[in-house]
């Protein structure tokens, strides 16, 4: 049985713009998902589906193979936290700690289980030290992180992250890279995030789907889609630069192996020029 599924799943926002037409998707259980798309694919009404906050115009959305209905949409946001794109839409508390503390707390946790989960979730994302501050005085990055602390702290079994690395600095995508790899490999978690930035995604992500115009248009592991590079530029994203590199210098006669991720594409290039990795 798979985390989430959606099946045949349309969605027509008031004024009927539809933005999703028809979308199977499958988040099996320790699974670490990318949604690449460009801006209006869909994503983010694709996310809002799964943790209940939007109703399928019609298909379905099962979580652990239920539907979401009234009585178990508490129990869906225990398991399955979304981390919005825009962070001041869930930012609400005067201070850091507070506002990473509201949903643990809001679970009915007791003092210490919740002091504990926000030192936890601040030390994951690396912001201990703006436990004190005001989250509305914070950079858009460092927000961002608040935003994931507060989902964190909730410990779901599915983290669904909005954009998660738009914003941030170089420096900040890296720890991002990093604490997802933990959150997968170290709890447990499945991880599912959307990105138009392809570059991102071999670190994370051990399968994608792209979407465009509210409709799945592929989906498959990093080397399946990765080696497509017509099929990205038809929906906008660009091509990772590792792959196409490596595509170019094989078109030029250097037996070089393919490679997605910069330690995968060292280790290429070393073999390829005869040195030891
Ligand atoms: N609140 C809304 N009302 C009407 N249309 C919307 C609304 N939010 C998004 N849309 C439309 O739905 C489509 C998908 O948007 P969205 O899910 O935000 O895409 P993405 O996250 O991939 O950029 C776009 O055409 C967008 O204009
Ligand atoms: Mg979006």
């Amino acid at each position: 049985m798979h985390l989430i599924e959606t099946r045949d799943l349309v969605y027509v926002y008031p004024g009927s713009v539809k933005a999703l037409e028809g979308i199977n998707f499958i988040a099996p259980r320790n699974s670490r998902i990318a949604v690449i798309g460009s801006n209006g694919a869909g994503k983010s009404t694709l996310f809002k589906h799964f943790n209940g906050i939007f109703k399928p115009t019609s298909g379905s959305v099962l979580i652990k193979g239920e539907p979401i209905t009234k009585n178990n949409v508490r129990e869906v946001r225990k398991f399955v936290g979304i981390v919005f794109q825009n962070p001041d839409d869930q930012i609400f508390s005067p201070t850091v700690e507070q506002d990473v503390a509201f949903g643990p707390t809001n679970l009915g946790l007791d003092e210490e289980t919740v002091n504990h989960r926000v030192q936890e979730a601040l030390r994951i994302v690396g912001i201990e030290d703006l436990a004190t501050r005001v989250p509305h005085h914070l950079s858009g990055g460092e927000k961002k992180r608040v935003a994931i602390a507060g989902v964190i702290a909730m410990e779901p079994q599915v983290i669904v992250l909005d954009e998660p690395t738009s914003g941030l600095d170089p420096q900040g995508v890296k720890d991002f890279n990093e604490f997802i790899n933990s959150l997968s490999s170290k709890y447990g978690m499945t991880v599912i995030f959307s990105t138009h930035d392809v570059s991102l995604v071999p670190e994370i992500a051990d399968f994608l789907y792209v979407m465009n115009k509210g409709r799945i248009i592929a989906k498959g592991t990093i080397e399946e889609i990765f080696i497509q590079p017509d099929l990205l530029q038809s929906v906008r994203l660009d091509v990772p630069v590792l792959p196409k590199l490596i595509s170019t210098l094989r078109s030029h006669g250097i037996g070089i192996s393919m490679a997605f991720t910069y330690s995968d594409a060292e280790k290429a290039f070393l073999e390829a020029f005869d040195r030891k990795s």
